[in-house]
């Protein structure tokens, strides 16, 4: 199986915040942005191994900024590295008011996703390539925070 690049399953994604995405007091809810890391994931990691996809883990997401209604929220996604089933997803989000032109990077987040055969199981996924130093850093630290993944699983199983 060819290894791909990252920009292979590069993603972008736009959307405005609706009243529907947010509380009373105009802030959009965490939940609703959360589905859309989720959307742009799973479309890069299904155009990364060009199989159906499930996610089995959100491993980290954080809001740095608050979100509005009208604002825009743009999304970006894709594969930083791929194991045997297994990819994990970077997904950066801004979100713009269209007016003002004012930005903000409001939410980071890596996702592991993983590939299922016609029969639903996990099944083998192309490699990651990297084109450029800041893929390969990517890359790198994706093994980390793999690694930092499974030590966290086998500390809690033993406690
Ligand atoms: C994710 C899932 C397919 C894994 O199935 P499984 O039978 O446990 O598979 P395995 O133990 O063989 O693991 C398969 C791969 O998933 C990874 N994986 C499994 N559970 C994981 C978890 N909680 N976090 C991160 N990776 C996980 C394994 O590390 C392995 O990766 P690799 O093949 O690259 O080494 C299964 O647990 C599942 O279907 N979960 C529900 C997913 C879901 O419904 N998501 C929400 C809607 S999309």
């Amino acid at each position: 199986m060819n290894s791909k690049t990252p920009s292979e399953s590069l993603t972008s994604m736009a959307q405005v915040m609706q009243i529907t995405d947010a509380n009373t007091a105009g802030f959009v809810h965490g939940g609703s942005i959360m589905k859309l890391v989720d959307s742009a994931a799973g479309v890069a990691s299904m155009r990364h191994a060009q199989r159906r996809v499930v996610t089995a883990q959100v491993d980290s997401l954080s809001f740095h900024a608050p979100v509005h209604i009208g604002d825009v929220l743009s999304l970006t996604a894709c594969v930083t590295q791929a194991w045997t089933s297994s990819m994990e997803v970077e997904v950066t989000v801004y979100r713009q008011d269209p007016v003002t032109g004012d930005r903000d990077h409001t939410t980071t987040a890596y996702l592991t996703m993983v590939a299922l055969d016609e029969h639903g199981r996990p099944t083998a996924v192309p490699g990651v390539e990297p084109d450029t130093d800041e893929e390969r850093r990517r890359q790198r630290e994706a093994e980390t925070r793999r690694k930092a993944r499974i030590q966290l699983r086998r500390d809690l199983e033993e406690e």
